[in-house]
């Protein structure tokens, strides 16, 4: 990408990134929606404060009437702080603690759950309202915006995922071995790809970009020539 060059948006779109787990999908989203002056949707934070709620209150997840009650017991919004797209649970800043591994065990279970899952899609399509979004998560191309401009499919090797993973969770502080996060990720594959409610799957219009030997700078150059080409969407000119 050469430097100088402005984007300037006619009209907004909304830009729907799907992909397993630990594909660097959040990363590509905050980029790009930095570059486009969008805002960025990271629904994979939403499941996980919802986790992190029943977790907390016990919520046994077969009876439907506690799931349902504990729904509309609890909110989830983000905001900005210090720069940073942070996630709110009923008033509380739980940002950190939904990256959690007692979180990420136990998130693909509530979000195979339908009543949980027609809540988020609710909220979702409401934040995409006025386009000039990134959304990134595991149905958005298929679920929450089949009529999406751009879908992207991210995916990238088992071990680089892992390996990534693990190198986020140890900036962190966090200790943890490295099989334990194998484990978890390939369990989350199984579960996300095969439960019945909207499983991950590439949409049929989704442009698939496999990250394992990129970095962070080649894979948003190539999701923004990709918008770029939305002719009639996107414009681009020197400032
Ligand atoms: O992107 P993530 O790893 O933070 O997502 C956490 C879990 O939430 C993931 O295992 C599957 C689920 N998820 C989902 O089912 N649908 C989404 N749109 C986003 C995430």
């Amino acid at each position: 990408m050469q430097q100088g060059i402005k984007i300037h948006t006619l009209k907004k779109i909304i830009i729907a990134i799907d992909g397993y787990s630990s594909c660097g999908k959040s990363t590509l989203a905050k980029a790009l929606s930095k570059k486009l002056h969008y805002a960025y949707v990271d629904t994979g934070a939403m499941y996980r404060a919802v986790t992190l709620y029943f977790l907390d209150n016990n919520i046994n997840l077969d009876d439907e009437y506690d799931v349902k009650n504990a729904l509309e017991q609890l909110e989830v919004h983000f905001e900005r702080i210090e720069g940073k797209n942070t996630t709110f649970l009923n008033g509380n800043n739980v940002e950190n603690e939904i990256r959690s591994m007692r979180v990420s065990d136990a998130v693909s279970q509530v979000a195979a759950i339908s009543e949980v899952r027609r809540a988020m899609v609710r909220q979702q399509k409401m934040m995409g309202k006025r386009k000039g979004v990134v959304m990134d998560g595991r149905d958005i191309g298929t679920v929450v915006f089949p009529d999406a401009e751009l879908k992207i499919f991210l995916t990238a090797e088992p071990e680089t995922r892992v390996q990534r993973r693990y190198d986020e969770l140890k900036q962190k502080g966090e200790s943890i071995d490295i099989s334990e996060i194998r484990k978890n990720l390939s369990e989350r594959d199984r579960i996300d790809t095969s439960r019945s409610d909207s499983p991950l799957r590439k949409a049929d219009d989704a442009l698939v970009l496999d990250n394992s030997k990129l970095n962070e700078q080649e894979q948003l150059e190539i999701a923004l020539n990709w918008t770029l080409a939305l002719k009639d969407s996107v414009t681009q000119g020197i400032s």
